[in-house]
């Protein structure tokens, strides 16, 4: 692959004066620019996918190795026990297990959502929905989050605010958000407001957080790109890429403004 661009190196330093050039030698060389230029944009995202089956794949353990070691400890518990094994023991044992399944199979979906919506499969089932409502149950479910990153929630939306939404994949516009929001808002307040036309519902999520460099914010709702200053915070970089691929199969937008070490608000407007 990189041969390809010594090509091009060597070929336009051994060329001289470009004005002395045949039209010929002329589409030779922007032929090899384009495909110059197409190699790395592949190797770019060779790397992303690469780092995303890595980040899948330790996402993936990190809840079934635990609750593979409990299942063992539950099984030592039982065939060495000389004591009797409580009924209040093993429920609580298998509500653990349980919610370890749970968050691995909701790894699994998200890892799966971003092969079948980058294949055009997405299917939305409207149905009359309050973005109010779903925001609050989004939120509640959210709250260990929140909670982890000490981060305070407010939500701005008087009325409810109604409209003809899949309402499935409107939670998932909303979780994202606002896990990014604690996830990068450094434990600072985040805002959520919701504000309604006739014919336009209207959601921010503001943060007060990290931030977005200037020069990733154009990548930031490609699939697998993530912005420089994320650190080591864990992520796929695929949430961003399936809320702008719900925003624009429900004909909506989404936009973002940022400023590195201020925050970030998200804005997106779905028709009702
Ligand atoms: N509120 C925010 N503040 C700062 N940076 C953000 C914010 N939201 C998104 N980003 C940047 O955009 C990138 C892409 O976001 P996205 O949600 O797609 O992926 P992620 O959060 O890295 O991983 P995941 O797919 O698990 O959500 C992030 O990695 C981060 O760099
Ligand atoms: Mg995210």
């Amino acid at each position: 692959m990189t041969d390809l661009r010594r090509t091009a190196d060597s070929g336009s330093r051994s060329d001289g004066d470009s004005t002395e050039r045949s039209p010929a030698a002329k589409l030779k060389e922007s032929e090899t620019s384009e495909l110059v230029a197409k190699v790395a944009a592949l190797e770019h995202e060779l790397r992303l996918r690469d780092q995303f089956i890595s980040t899948a794949a330790h996402e993936l353990r990190n809840p079934l190795s635990p609750a593979y070691m409990q299942i063992e400890h539950m099984k030592e518990m039982v065939s060495s026990s000389a004591a009797p094994i409580s009924h209040a023991w093993l429920l609580g044992q298998l509500a653990a297990v349980t919610t370890r399944f749970d968050r691995f199979l909701q790894t699994l979906n998200r890892i799966l959502d971003a092969s079948r919506l980058g294949d055009g499969h997405l299917v939305l089932i409207p149905e009359a929905c309050d973005l109010v409502d779903v925001t609050k149950s989004v939120l509640a479910a959210t709250e260990l989050q929140l909670r982890a990153a000490q981060t305070p929630v407010e939500l701005d939306a008087p009325t409810p605010v109604t409209g003809w939404w899949d309402r499935l994949r409107l939670e998932q516009i909303v979780s994202n958000l606002v896990s990014n929001a604690a996830r990068y808002g450094a434990g600072r307040p985040i805002s959520v407001a919701i504000l309604a036309t006739a014919d336009t519902a209207r959601l921010t999520v503001r943060d007060r957080g990290i931030g977005i460099p200037a020069d990733d914010l154009p990548r930031i709702f490609q699939r697998f790109e993530r912005a420089h200053n994320v650190g080591h915070s864990a992520g796929f970089g695929i949430g961003l890429w399936v809320v702008a691929q719900l925003c624009r199969a429900m004909h909506g937008t989404i936009e973002v403004e940022s400023e590195p070490g201020r925050g970030t608000t998200f804005a997106v407007a779905l028709p009702r």
